[in-house]
């Protein structure tokens, strides 16, 4: 894996992502053994678009293994704010550091850019596209907390028209025995096309649509909760008539399996009610948590460290 690129989650093959959770647990287990394997060596974090959890955990994630970091989050700040483009920012940027992790609001933006970086290019999320770090968080997070990644029906649910975690997580999932998907939206917001026809159908997957969760909860292994994408409407009454689509609370929660796992990549609005953070099955924060780890994987297996 060594100086490849991750700019979709299909990048690796399932030999490779086992790769990564392995020595994901292997830190989580004992992380001192890794505190300075990437002694010298750089991680840049480009990021076009805001964030919390993806630029923090891949920033701790390069300290944590003894790297240094360089970047930024304002990209006026930067000479982007001059018309530099994208190419001319990676060509500079792969000089100065080992690795890069690049969030941008356009989709293709993480190709582009690994066309032009002579060091490995991580895709911290283009646009509606793809996020795949989240899915191998998304991924580890599973297997840490059902023990396998086959045989779960999984719900999504939200704004699976613009959230790019549930694109990316239906893509890495459909290759694992056993996966059946119940897609939880409104209309407007329904799966693309592009996926139903050419990840789903393409590949016998059993799906559902619904628009009303109450009728499917009972149902579930996981449920994956993501919030309405306020960035991504060009009208903002429609988003106002949307965003309040799902309020996932303790009520609905009753009627689930004693062992559904709840996830959300997070940032939460409304769609999940605080008073569910209780809930032993919400493992949306311990879920960010297994991002930094599998972050950590990723920057050592790329870099060829170990
Ligand atoms: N899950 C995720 O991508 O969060 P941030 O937008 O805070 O990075």
């Amino acid at each position: 894996m060594k100086n490849k690129h991750l700019i979709s989650p299909m990048d690796f093959s399932k030999e490779e992502l086992n790769g990564i959770f392995e020595l994901a647990e292997k830190i989580i287990s004992n992380p001192k053994e890794f505190s300075h394997i990437c002694d010298g060596q750089i991680l840049a974090t480009l990021f076009y678009e805001p964030s919390t959890r993806t630029r923090f955990s891949f920033e701790a994630a390069m300290m944590r293994l003894g790297g240094k970091i360089l970047g930024f989050s304002e990209p006026n700040s930067t000479s982007s704010a001059k018309g530099e483009t994208l190419a001319d920012t990676i060509r500079m940027v792969s000089i100065y550091s080992d690795i890069i992790a690049m969030r941008h609001p356009k989709e293709g933006s993480a190709k582009v850019a690994s066309m032009y970086s002579s060091v490995p290019v991580i895709n911290a999320g283009d646009g509606g596209h793809q996020h795949p770090t989240q899915t191998l968080t998304d991924l580890l997070t599973i297997k840490s907390q059902k023990g396998t990644l086959e045989g779960h029906k999984i719900g999504l649910c939200g704004d699976l028209k613009n959230g790019r975690t549930v694109q990316s997580l239906i893509a890495a999932m459909s290759r694992y025995e056993g996966t059946e998907f119940v897609l939880i939206s409104p209309k407007e917001l329904v799966i693309p096309e592009y996926i139903r026809e050419e990840v789903l159908k393409r590949n016998n997957i059993s799906f559902k649509e619904v628009e009303n969760i109450e009728e499917v909860i009972d149902e579930l292994d996981i449920l994956y909760m993501t919030r309405i994408q306020k960035e991504r409407f060009f009208n903002e009454e429609e988003y106002l008539r949307l965003k309040d689509s799902y309020i996932l609370d303790n009520e609905k929660m009753a009627k689930a399996k004693e062992d559904m796992i709840v996830m959300h990549p997070l940032p939460r609005v409304n769609e999940i009610a605080t008073e569910v953070d209780d809930d032993k099955r919400a493992v949306y924060f311990k879920q960010a948590e297994y991002g930094m780890y599998v972050r950590m994987a990723l920057i050592v297996k790329l870099l060829g460290v170990m």
